[in-house]
């Protein structure tokens, strides 16, 4: 890990070049649009992609018309690929408009072989698919790609090098998300992650504590630290770390005032992160911890390794050492061969655990995984019912345990202008609500003391103390 390609550097020089030639021909500098689809992970990599960009001079446009327009793509679930597709479509009409437009796409979907086959024969306008392991390598790519007049499909399965090293282009001035491993190696039975992230990757200590000093030096106050699996990190390192003696080593980073990570699976949940958990003020009081079922039926089929009681267990133990520890989760509706007992034992740990926020998903057959070939699929309609049913009790539960900390005075992490009222700023309390209030945009950045005086079920409104 952490290698990185120095020749890099020099493509690099080459697209400054070409993009310095394009701007004299036009009399501006030539545009870029990402678009990113999926997790913080995909987020995290768009930041890159625009680092290297901006380094080569050009400028961020505002949609799919700029003269390169990248497609960072998921496909944990199947609509994340038909989305993909209906954006080809529309984006392709603009090509007459723009004969030199540039189009990429990179990310989870394009490590599929058959999709990026697919991009390959039927969407000849694509100019440029990357895939996961060779972000590092983007300005080479690109640089050939334009420079050739040629097309280029690369998506290896691993690599040695990392991209850890790249210009980074924040979306936040104030906060960042910093990648503290890659890959898994859990192989939940319906997920396609494993397969196209590969196997699980932890950076060093030393490597991610100096990004995070640097981060802190140009003004970043909140980091959240990114892995499938935070909690396994580091256990494969030559010298190896747990995850809670890392968070100790981030919180002791002088300017970072606020810690966040994800995502934590139940299994490898220990209680020295919990001990970290209290004892550290800088972490904040929120915990994402994906239950997926609640069902010991399912769990199993899943390769979950935990049990109903196990997660009911570990939710009280944490409550009990974090009072007011905010859970969110993740649940898969429709796995196959669930039944409405197995539903119900579901819906029987949300009753139990009250969660702030529950992501609720329809459970989607991803070719290549164990459960794609589990015989009982379940019937879209009942699927259908039972995530109306899902739905509406995560709801109800979410919108009355927003209300606990009304009329308190709480630390906000101001983020951006609340764009549905002039004069207001929307900001996030350590529990990861929102809350908008009234305010300037000079504001932004700074952690202010707010009073949260309405509840709005998934947001507070509040004034400056
Ligand atoms: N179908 C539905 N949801 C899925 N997830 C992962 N794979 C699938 C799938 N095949 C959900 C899980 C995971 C979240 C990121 O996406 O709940 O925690
Ligand atoms: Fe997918 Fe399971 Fe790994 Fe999460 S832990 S990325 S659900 S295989």
């Amino acid at each position: 890990m952490e290698k990185t390609d120095q020749k890099q550097q020099e493509y690099l020089s080459l697209l400054k070049d070409m993009v310095k030639k394009r701007t004299a021909e036009k009399n501006t500098p030539p545009t870029y649009f990402i678009f990113t689809m999926g997790c913080q992970m995909n987020a995290r990599d768009s930041e890159k992609l625009s680092g290297i960009l901006t380094k080569a001079g050009m400028t961020e446009g505002m949609d799919e018309k700029a003269d390169l327009v990248i497609y960072n793509t998921c496909t944990v679930r199947e609509n994340a690929n038909e989305k993909l597709y209906g954006h080809l479509g529309a984006v392709k009409s603009m090509m007459e408009d723009n004969p030199d437009k540039i189009i990429a796409i990179c990310g989870c979907m394009m490590q599929e072989a058959d999709e990026s086959r697919r991009i390959r024969d039927r969407y000849p306008f694509v100019n440029l698919v990357f895939g996961t392991h060779n972000l590092w390598k983007f300005p080479e790519l690109l640089y050939t790609c334009i420079h050739e007049e040629k097309r280029i499909f690369e998506t290896p399965e691993t690599s040695d090098y990392s991209d850890d090293a790249l210009p980074v282009k924040r979306k936040y001035v104030f906060k960042s998300g910093v990648n503290i491993m890659y890959g898994c190696d859990n192989f939940c039975s319906y997920c396609i992650v494993p397969y196209v992230r590969g196997r699980e990757r932890s950076r060093r200590p030393e490597d991610i504590l100096n990004e995070i000093r640097s981060l802190s030096g140009s003004g970043v106050k909140e980091v959240m630290l990114l892995g499938q699996n935070v909690n396994s990190y580091g256990r494969k390192l030559s010298d190896p770390v747990s995850f809670a003696e890392l968070l100790e080593q981030v919180c002791a980073v002088d300017g970072i005032q606020r810690v966040r990570f994800m995502t934590s699976h139940p299994k490898d949940l220990s209680d020295d992160l919990i001990r970290v958990m209290q004892k550290e003020l800088k972490i904040c009081h929120h915990l994402h911890l994906p239950l997926q079922s609640g069902s010991d039926r399912i769990l199993q089929k899943m390769n979950r390794h935990y049990t109903k009681e196990g997660y009911l267990s570990l939710t009280d133990k944490i409550k009990n050492a974090i009072p007011d520890m905010a859970l969110s989760t993740d649940i898969i509706v429709g796995f196959p061969g669930e039944t409405e007992e197995d539903f119900q034992e579901t819906l029987d740990v949300v009753r139990k655990v009250g969660f702030q926020a529950a992501f609720t998903f329809i459970y989607s057959k991803r070719t290549g995984t164990p459960a794609a070939a589990m015989p009982d699929q379940v019937p879209p309609e009942v699927i259908a019912n039972r995530f109306k049913r899902l739905l509406s009790l995560v709801q109800e539960l979410s919108s009355r345990s927003a209300g606990n900390d009304l009329n308190r005075v709480l630390p906000v992490l101001v983020e951006g202008e609340d764009e549905h009222r002039e004069g207001y700023l929307t900001g996030r309390l350590g529990n990861n609500l929102m809350v908008h209030f009234p305010g300037r945009p000079e504001e932004i950045g700074n952690i202010e003391n707010i009073r949260l005086t309405e509840s709005k079920g998934f947001y507070y409104n509040g004034i400056k103390e």
